[in-house]
């Protein structure tokens, strides 16, 4: 099973995967869970993504090109084979992130990422997709008072981030698993422990091949 979790910086992607974690290690003890990330869920992506988040002024198609470099090597390498073993596998972020911020975000031609995307992904689509939805001010206002420096996507201005988010909710209309699609979106504004239960009994659903009800 293939979890990814997707929403602008600051909306609480990396705390609900660890509580989706503990979740599944309390419950599906027997499972192996593989928690990754995107980029730089492999040794060659994590060189990619010093590049991305830390190198200077790199071209949009550049930046394009490397997020796709980077989740072939991570399909390839780590999600498939993980996915073979039977494992459940989590990954903070992965090609909707693509979509949302290189067309909406960065502007460039929305056919030409979603055909690389096919190519980079080898096809693999997730079975469920937690889209933790933020204004992008909350956003803004969360990676600020981390206190840590930010990195040069952070550094982007609020309207990026809006219409970044805007473009994962447009992406999730009529295809939320309450719909028979694989999105679950929540308020990544609500409490973090409301959040995590309703990841939980989503995932516990479809591992019990039970109807997903949210
Ligand atoms: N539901 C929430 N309500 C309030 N603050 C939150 C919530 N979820 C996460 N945070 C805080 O927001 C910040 C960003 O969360 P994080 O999980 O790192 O987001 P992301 O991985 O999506 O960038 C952290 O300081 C975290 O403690
Ligand atoms: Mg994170």
């Amino acid at each position: 099973m293939f979890i990814t979790f997707e929403g602008i910086d600051g909306s609480g992607k990396t705390t609900q995967i660890a509580k989706l974690r503990e979740f599944l290690g309390n419950f599906f003890p027997e499972r192996e869970v593989v928690v990754s990330k995107e980029p730089g869920g492999t040794p060659i992506g994590a060189r990619i993504r010093q590049e991305i988040l830390h190198g200077d002024d790199i071209d949009k198609r550049t930046e394009l090109l490397l997020y796709l470099a980077d989740r072939a090597e991570h399909v390839a390498k780590l999600i498939k084979p993980a996915l073979d073993r039977g494992a459940i596998v989590i990954s903070d972020r992965y090609s909707d992130s693509t979509i949302c911020y290189q067309s909406a975000g960065r502007k460039l031609d929305e056919d030409v990422i979603m055909t690389c995307n096919e190519f980079s992904s080898h096809g693999l689509t997730p079975d469920l997709t937690v889209l933790l939805d933020i204004e992008a001010h909350i956003s803004k206002n969360r990676v600020e008072s981390s206190g840590e420096k930010k990195d040069r996507l952070e550094s982007s201005k609020i309207d990026f981030f809006e219409r970044t988010r805007e473009k994962f909710l447009e992406l999730s209309e009529g295809e939320t698993v309450a719909e028979g699609g694989r999105w679950l979106v929540l308020s990544g504004d609500d409490d973090v422990d409301i959040i995590a239960d309703r990841v939980a009994k989503a995932v516990n659903c479809m591992l019990t091949h039970q109807k997903v009800e949210v």
